[in-house]
């Protein structure tokens, strides 16, 4: 298959929107990361998404919708869980926020990997409303990556890794949060967030007006045997302390490069990127740069941020790209 990089004109949308309809692939930019779009009506191309990515078919997809109002047409929620999904909705989509939902019986079990939830998503980006406003269709999306490697925050990234598995993948520059969206689990007896994302829980709290567990609660396994690392670059990476990454940088061996908010200190040949103090700027940038010190370098070391709520998100993926094994041994993998 041919794949095609195209500007998010209307001409090019209906394009999409068409191969859409005809259970092709497309990639477009969400606010947070590119998505691997498929019809999430039509079996046979919610299982090419899989073969695409080289991911396992028990791992569940997010269905992305064009409005909040569809809840009730993918879930059986009700009562406090529905009311709670309805005042999320309200507050933060279209938006960066997945909300896990028990699942109605129509939903393809492709879609959920058999499991008994659903993940929904509004994403704000005007060129994903656009191709859901085109296709008239749900889209499956998961960030259009190949399974287990970095996440894309520009078109070039998916051409790199998806090149002839998807037929068309919309350019919009690069993504405006760059990490993947939050996502909270409404299908259990209290609110928890599953993957941190830029909103946060104390966020989403405020609204609901109940607190919203993070990862530590005990839970049966989601998604069964993956606590390995992902988000990973292919060069070796490592968290290191600011204080201790001169050194680090010094002694290693062979192509490094460094992310640090430490300008480069003297007698540093590697590539040493200096990132933004500021979580949100961080967060912004930091896959593209992974994504471009993983061209050449065998090692990448990050400087440790602050382990501080505002850093929460990032340091989830920079403990992931380090190959760090989860903290709890119950977490769902997030590829
Ligand atoms: O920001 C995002 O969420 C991006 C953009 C493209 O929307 N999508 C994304 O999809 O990150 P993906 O498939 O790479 O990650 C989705 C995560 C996976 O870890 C999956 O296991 C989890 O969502 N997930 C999906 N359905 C679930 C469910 N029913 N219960 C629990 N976790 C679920
Ligand atoms: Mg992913």
């Amino acid at each position: 298959m041919k794949t095609e990089l195209l500007k998010p004109t209307q001409a090019n949308l209906e394009r999409a929107a068409q191969a859409l309809r005809n259970g092709e692939l497309v990639a477009f930019p969400t606010e947070t990361v590119y998505g691997l779009g498929a019809s999430a009506l039509d079996d046979a191309a919610v299982q090419s998404v899989f073969v695409a990515k080289g991911r396992p078919l028990a791992h569940p997809l997010i269905v992305h919708l064009k409005e909040g109002s569809d809840i009730s047409d993918w879930s059986r929620a009700s009562g406090t869980a529905l009311e709670m999904a309805r005042q999320l909705a309200e507050a933060f989509w279209p938006g960066p926020l997945t909300l896990v939902l028990p699942r109605s019986a129509a939903v393809s079990e492709l879609v959920t990997g058999a499991q008994p939830t659903v993940a929904l998503r509004v994403p704000a980006h005007p060129v994903a409303q656009a191709l859901l406003e085109q296709s008239d269709l749900p889209l499956v999306a998961p960030s259009a990556n190949r399974y287990g490697r970095l996440s894309p925050t520009l078109a070039q990234h998916v051409t790199a890794q998806l090149d002839g598995r998807v037929r068309f993948v919309l350019d919009g520059g690069p993504c405006e949060i760059g990490l993947e969206s939050t996502i909270l689990d409404l299908s259990g007896p209290s609110p928890r967030v599953l993957r941190p994302g830029q909103l946060s829980a104390g966020r989403l709290a405020e609204v609901l007006g109940v607190p919203v567990g993070g990862r530590g609660a005990a839970r049966v396994p989601r998604v069964p045997g993956s606590t390995a690392s992902h988000y990973a670059p292919r060069a070796g990476t490592r968290l290191v302390s600011g204080v201790g990454l001169p050194q680090a940088a010094a002694l290693s061996v062979g192509a490094t490069a460094v992310l640090s908010f430490q300008a480069t200190p003297a007698g540093f040949t590697g590539s040493w990127l200096t990132m933004p103090q500021e979580p949100v700027a961080y967060a912004r940038e930091l896959y593209s740069r992974l994504h471009e010190l993983d061209r050449s370098a065998e090692l990448i070391l990050i400087e440790q941020p602050p382990e501080t709520p505002a850093w929460e998100a990032v340091n989830d993926r920079l403990r992931r790209a380090a190959g760090e094994r989860q903290r709890n041994s119950d977490q769902e993998g997030e590829r």
